[in-house]
């Protein structure tokens, strides 16, 4: 555009020693080309962990999909760090993403973000989307593994009369269960959607009748899924939420699923699927770029070893999938801690978010 290019001539008169990319991010923080970020445009408490973030993005974001998850990037003492968030907000509206506070990123997203802050960004990606056909479907989720499932229902339960939707979701309590008023709001409204809550402490005050279990939904048999769905077979099932409720998914459905390809089981993982006790050794981690060094035990990633010591290290996912965090190995061996595979030959790049140090490791960031 002619006049940001005219601004950007001035501005780079103007701002030494910043650069234009600077100064133009001082006037409008939306403006960067180097990097998409997006302005918070409102904080919304849903539980007493989870907070949605609302934001209006820069140019170069695509409109993203029910179920999609972004990179989001904050910059936390000074250091940008990024974790991926699944967006909550229906397809075709501004974009939301619903924060539970576990740990260093989500707790200063959840309790510190407030309205006009900047985010980091990169565009919506995932395929753990709704199927391209209308069909019986059934989401099984846990605790924030709501929230790509969220989208999906406010994507399509307003807009389509035939959706035919069974939601069954397990929190600790009605307080902890994200959406729940406007879920029951909207199966009240849609007679499409089906809402089954399952609460799993002990003594969870019932918000209707047969809400509280106080045990955990039972997925080794089929018992608890007949109950709550009886016709789970036939519907199209997408699954969302801790490792371990996930994995018995799987299994029940690889044990006891319909033979039909339109009926099967898609998930969504918020952390990679590490095998216990894969970690060996570990060693001296050498981030040669960055003239920093770590000692790092063999079950830590080689992505937080470098992030523990100050290097701002590419990543993604941070599960092994988007592969943002490819960084060359200059020397030594790494294990993959997905399967405990020892490899690496000078030149390769690494995956640093399921990697560990196999030895002393030397990378060329
Ligand atoms: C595709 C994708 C979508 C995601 N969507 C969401 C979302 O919508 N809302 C959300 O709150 N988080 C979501 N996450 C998780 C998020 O990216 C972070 O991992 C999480 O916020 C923890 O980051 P942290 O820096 O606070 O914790 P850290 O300090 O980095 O580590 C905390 C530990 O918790 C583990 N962990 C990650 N997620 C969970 C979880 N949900 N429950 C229990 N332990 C967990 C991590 O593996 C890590 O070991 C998603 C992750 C992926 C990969
Ligand atoms: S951060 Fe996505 S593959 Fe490593």
């Amino acid at each position: 555009m002619p006049q940001i290019r005219a601004l950007r001539r001035v501005a780079s008169l103007l701002t030494t020693p910043l650069s234009p990319e600077d100064f133009l991010g001082l006037v409008n923080p939306l403006s960067s080309t180097r990097q998409l970020r997006g302005v918070v445009t409102r904080v919304t408490r849903e539980t007493p962990e989870s907070t949605t973030i609302h934001f209006r993005p820069g140019k170069g974001w695509n409109a993203h999909e029910a179920g999609q998850w972004a990179r989001i990037g904050v910059e936390i003492d000074g250091v940008r760090q990024w974790r991926s968030y699944s967006l909550s907000a229906a397809a075709g509206h501004d974009p939301a993403i619903t924060v539970t506070a576990i740990g260093v990123v989500s707790t200063a997203l959840a309790r510190h973000t407030t309205v006009g802050d900047v985010l980091f960004l990169d565009t919506p990606q995932g395929d753990f989307t709704l199927p391209e056909h209308p069909r019986p479907l059934l989401m099984l989720t846990a605790g924030s593994g709501l929230t790509p499932v969220m989208s999906m229902i406010r994507t399509l339960v307003p807009r389509r009369p035939d959706a035919d939707v069974v939601l069954v979701h397990s929190a600790r309590t009605r307080e902890d269960a994200l959406f729940h008023d406007e879920l029951l709001e909207l199966a009240d409204q849609f007679p499409g959607l089906v809402v089954k809550h399952w609460y799993t402490r002990e003594g969870a005050a019932p918000a209707g009748a047969g809400e509280a279990h106080g045990r955990r939904l039972d997925l080794e048999t089929t018992t608890d899924l007949e109950s709550l769905c009886p016709d789970w077979r036939d519907r199209a099932a997408y699954a969302c939420g801790p490792a371990d409720f996930l994995d018995a998914a799987t299994a029940l459905w690889e044990r006891d699923g319909a033979d039909d390809e339109h009926a099967g089981l898609t998930i969504e993982r918020f952390a990679p699927v590490l095998l216990p006790g894969t970690g060996g050794e570990g060693g001296l981690v050498t981030f040669e770029k960055s003239d920093k060094e770590f000692d790092a035990p063999g079950d830590v990633t080689l992505l937080d070893a470098g992030e523990e010591c100050g290097v701002v290290m590419p990543s993604g996912c941070r599960m092994g999938i988007c592969r943002s965090c490819l960084t060359p190995l200059v020397a030594g061996k790494v294990r993959d801690l997905r399967t405990g595979e020892v490899h690496g030959e000078e030149g390769d790049l690494i995956q640093t978010c399921i990697n560990a140090a196999a030895g002393p490791v030397h990378l060329d960031i």
